[in-house]
């Protein structure tokens, strides 16, 4: 092995710098090996590259977190947070599937989901970090904060008789006020259901705004996208309207966080998880009964909340929130005032 100090013709002291170890740089840039040739990619049926290991040369996959009607959530690590020395260097990162990819509009579609999603700064909404391509694979992608808990989903599993009010209530009261407050900035959340909301150490987060809509006026230089043509309501816990084709509102994403709140008191989806239009058709409202864990005030809230007909669902996420906040403030104590 050849001494690395050595002297040059003029008889200065020259330092060589090892061959085999790339030269420290602390740059967005040394993640881009520009000389080495990149692997040949894999072509899904999809006409896809197939997901490589490090996405836009900065973040390797560790593992898929979930997947729902649209995407696919992975646990990544953010090579260059961790160059910086960022202890905690994970991210959640969302690529869209690769057969919903291939729709006109899809990552459009995911990019107004990030939008959204970064236009309410809100404790209870999850955070986005940012909205990427990855050139080589072809793909769109957003970075967000990894959330670690439980989807209420996994959470209604493990309890299948519901939850006791304190525990309702802590889940409860933030969800309807990260509600409201979308609502207050002109955003509609499209897709409420126990999948999209997670537990997490940090409390309770709403999440996948990628069927929503911001109303007219807000995010205005956002394409127009009609998300009926994806077909991806959850009959569920979609509102009457939606499964009928008229425009999304506020009123369904009441609809649909009334069906969750049931579930939780109840431990039971408050249809049997039938389309709404079938529960109405045949009534299933006139059988509802009140969670027994449920103070008397929040019903008369929960019960309009859960009305099929959007005209007569006239309450907002506010009151519902206020309803379950304070339920001995509440003006209907003991009394379920018909019709609303
Ligand atoms: N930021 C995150 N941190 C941890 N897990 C997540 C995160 N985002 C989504 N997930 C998991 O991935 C699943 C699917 O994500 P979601 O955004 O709802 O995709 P889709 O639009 O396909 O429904 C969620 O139900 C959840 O289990
Ligand atoms: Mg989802």
């Amino acid at each position: 092995m050849t001494d690395p100090v050595h002297s040059n013709p003029d008889g200065q002291a020259v330092i060589d710098s090892p061959r085999d170890e790339p030269p420290a740089d602390l740059t967005y840039f040394a993640f881009a090996p520009s000389e080495k040739p990149e692997p040949a990619r894999v072509v899904t049926s999809a006409g896809l590259s197939a997901m490589p290991d490090i996405l836009a040369n900065r973040y390797r996959i560790e593992r898929l977190l979930g997947a729902g009607g649209m995407g696919a959530v992975y646990r990544a690590r953010d090579l260059l947070a961790e160059q910086y020395g960022d202890p905690d260097p994970y991210v959640a990162l969302k690529v869209l599937n690769p057969d919903f990819v291939e729709s006109p509009d899809a990552s459009a579609v995911l990019y107004s989901e990030f939008c959204l999603t970064r236009y309410l700064r809100h404790d209870n909404v999850l955070r986005v970090h940012g909205f990427h391509v990855d050139t080589l694979c072809q793909r769109a992608f957003i970075t967000m904060e990894l959330m670690r808990g439980l989807t209420l989903d996994k959470l209604l599993c493990e309890r299948p008789l519901g939850l006791p009010w304190k525990e309702l209530r802590e889940i409860v009261v933030p969800l309807l006020d990260a509600l409201a407050y979308a609502h207050a900035r002109g955003v509609v959340h499209g897709d409420i259901k126990p999948s999209n909301i997670m537990l997490s150490e940090e409390g309770v987060r709403l999440f996948d705004f990628g069927l929503g809509r911001a109303e007219e006026g807000v995010l205005s230089s956002l394409p127009h996208l009609s998300r009926e043509r994806f077909n991806a309501w959850t009959p569920g816990y979609a509102a009457p309207e939606l499964l009928e084709h008229h425009s999304l509102t506020a009123r369904a994403d009441i609809y649909a966080v009334a069906c969750v709140i049931y579930e939780l008191a109840s431990g039971k989806h408050p249809f049997r998880h039938l389309p709404s239009t079938q529960a109405r058709d045949e009534h299933l409202d006139c059988g509802l009964r009140v969670p027994a864990c449920l103070p008397n005030p929040c019903w008369p809230a929960l019960q309009t909340a859960l009305a099929f007909d959007a005209g007569a669902r006239a309450i907002t996420a506010g009151q519902m929130r206020h309803a379950f906040a304070s339920p001995s403030s509440w003006p209907w104590v003991g009394k379920i005032p018909k019709p609303w």
